[in-house]
């Protein structure tokens, strides 16, 4: 009798703390609007390690675990099939406690092989009315060797499935281009679980040309070299997956599937941000403005791949719903950005539970 009574407070203890968690979270949430997009990102994440240099469950969703599924794809091992996109840990100095929160997978950079502080400020601007934003930030990071120093010290300190992602320099030309992968894959081979080859950000000028006829061949040509030899090396398998854009149209796509398919690719991240323009700001669009556009390149890819490929689906998830229309078109794993900004941490228990 007297122990159901102190596991109901327990329960109830519990059940109060959450709730107090989620109010405070949607209060700070409200305030942190009042900053300029750029400065209450690096607040937020700020934020979030200070919490988890306190306790590291602190920030800990409560995600129902009996009823999610793991995933296993080529030896990486996902608890659940959400995951946070790139961009949000630029550094490689956040994932650990972005990690507490409960994604089963972070992606980190996107690292270009030297530092570079990308387009001039201000460069996110929020669309309150549709839950999205755009952005034309243009690879700010900290260069793949800093990015790597970071994610060496932090990673004993996370427990999930760890992606690299990787870009090329502003000034690197295209047909220089696939020097900077080959040299970022290098990099970061030992630390990575995957390796992400980005390929489709609205905001370089012209990288997107990489997935053209005239270059994609030349630059998976030279990254698979690589790999074989990196695969000698370290006697390990890191799957490389694509991440495409949501501006070709379904031709375009398939053959730059098909191709990566012959080279090795492992899978693909559908997409990126979608190029676009709002109130004179033209760079990438995110968040519910891309639900639809990303769904339709989920689907062609989803046509042409079969299970030995992954398909992770990025762009607009922010509901519950979304996750599952993902699912249900062939993505195996999802990952959010926008979704989590507007939204934070609670997004994760309302997308999971
Ligand atoms: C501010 C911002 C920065 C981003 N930076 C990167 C990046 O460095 N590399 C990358 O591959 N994608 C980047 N993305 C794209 C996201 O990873 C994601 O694919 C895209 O925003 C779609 O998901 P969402 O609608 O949930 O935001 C960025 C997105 C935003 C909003």
């Amino acid at each position: 009798m007297l122990l159901s009574a102190m596991f109901l407070t327990t329960n109830q203890f519990f059940l109060i703390m959450q709730r107090l968690k989620s109010i405070i979270i949607r209060f700070l949430i409200s305030i942190l609007r009042l900053f300029p997009p750029e400065a209450s990102s690096l607040i937020s994440l700020k934020s979030i390690n200070f919490l988890y240099s306190l306790n590291e469950n602190i920030l800990k969703s409560n995600i129902n675990k009996r009823k999610k599924k793991g995933i296993t794809f080529r030896g990486l091992n996902f608890s659940h099939p959400l995951g946070l996109a790139a961009g949000f840990d630029k550094e490689g100095k956040y994932f650990h406690a972005l990690g507490s929160i409960g994604f089963s997978f972070v992606e980190v950079g996107t690292f270009t092989p030297k530092p570079q502080k990308g387009n001039d400020k201000p460069r996110i601007k929020r669309i309150l009315e549709h839950n999205s934003l755009i952005n034309r930030l243009g690879f700010n990071n900290p260069g793949i060797d800093a990015g790597l120093t970071n994610i060496k010290y932090l990673k004993k300190n996370y427990a999930g499935v760890l992606g690299i992602s990787i870009g090329k320099n502003k000034f690197t030309s295209l047909d220089e281009a696939h020097r900077d992968y080959v040299f970022c894959l290098r990099k970061s081979y030992e630390l990575a679980d995957y390796i992400a080859i980005n390929i489709s950000s609205p905001n370089t000028i012209d990288l997107r040309q990489l997935s053209s006829k005239d270059y994609i061949d030349n630059l998976l040509e030279n990254l698979f070299e690589e790999l074989e030899k990196l695969v000698k090396t370290h006697k390990k398998i890191v799957p490389i997956f694509l991440k495409l854009s949501p501006d070709e149209n379904s031709a375009e796509l398939k053959r730059i599937i098909n191709v990566s398919i012959e080279r090795g690719v492992a899978g693909f991240i559908i997409s990126n941000s979608m190029a676009g323009n709002y109130q004179n700001i033209q760079g990438g669009i995110s968040g519910e403005l891309l639900r639809e556009r990303s769904i339709e390149a989920l689907k062609i890819a989803n046509s042409i791949i079969t299970k030995k490929h992954l398909l992770i689906s990025s762009g607009g998830i922010s509901r519950k719903s979304d996750l599952e229309e993902r699912l249900d078109n062939g993505a195996s794993l999802a990952q959010i950005y926008t979704g989590f900004v507007y939204k934070g941490p609670s997004i994760l228990e309302e997308l999971l539970n």
